[in-house]
């Protein structure tokens, strides 16, 4: 029983994935896909920073993704990594989460180099390094990407898998 409802859970886990996955290319084709162009020609558009459209995450281009981990995920994550381990963090960036291959603009996930998540590899962790990841890194991000959480009662939502690889069952 123990172990059945384990490897249900990390099935469970995966499966979250694809149907996140699946759930996305289905939501992409609604009806707010147009690119509109606000205010062409006002000199705010020449800024540094472009404005995003306020749509949710899944409904942006590449382009638009990369600007909103910029301007939203990294200085929020950023504080939450600090706050952990000041020292570690030092140098919180994009290669944090997507690993090395972001220099190469690949911001495919899960990031391979990040620990396995399953009840038998998580064993290794001491509760207080499970617990920002549980209590805040999850929730931070899910709320950033305007998705629901994961849970066994939601397994379409955004949880661990979101960032981790799923450990073989
Ligand atoms: C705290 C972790 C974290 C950091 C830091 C981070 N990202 Fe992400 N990024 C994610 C997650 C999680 C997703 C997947 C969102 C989803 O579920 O669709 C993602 C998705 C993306 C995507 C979309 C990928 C695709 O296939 O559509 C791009 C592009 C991206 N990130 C670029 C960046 C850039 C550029 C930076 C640095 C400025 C960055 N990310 C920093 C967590 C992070
Ligand atoms: C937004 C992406 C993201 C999500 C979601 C996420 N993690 Fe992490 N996790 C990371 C990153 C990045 C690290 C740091 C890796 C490093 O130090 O190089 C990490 C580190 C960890 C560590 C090691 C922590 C330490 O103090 O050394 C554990 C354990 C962990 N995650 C478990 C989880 C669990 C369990 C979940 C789901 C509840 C989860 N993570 C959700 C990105 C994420």
């Amino acid at each position: 029983m123990h172990f059945a409802s384990a490897r249900t859970a990390r099935l469970a886990g995966s499966l979250a994935l694809a149907l996140v996955v699946a759930a996305c290319g289905g939501k992409a084709s609604s009806t707010q896909t147009t690119p509109s162009t606000p205010e062409s020609g006002s000199a705010a558009t020449a800024t540094a920073k472009p404005a995003l459209p306020d749509v949710p995450f899944d409904n942006l281009d590449h382009e638009q993704r990369a600007e909103f981990m910029k301007q939203k995920v990294v200085p929020a994550l950023e504080q939450i990594f600090k706050k952990h381990d000041a020292q570690k963090y030092a140098e919180f960036g994009c290669k944090t989460c997507h690993g090395k291959g972001a220099d190469q603009g690949h911001f495919d996930l899960p990031n391979m180099d990040l620990p396995l998540i399953g009840m038998d590899a998580m064993q290794k962790f001491k509760p207080e390094q499970l617990e920002w990841m549980v209590k805040e890194v999850k929730p931070t991000m899910a709320k950033l990407l305007g998705q629901p959480e994961w849970t066994p009662q939601n397994p379409t939502g955004f949880g661990c898998g979101g960032c981790h690889p799923h450990a073989k069952s």
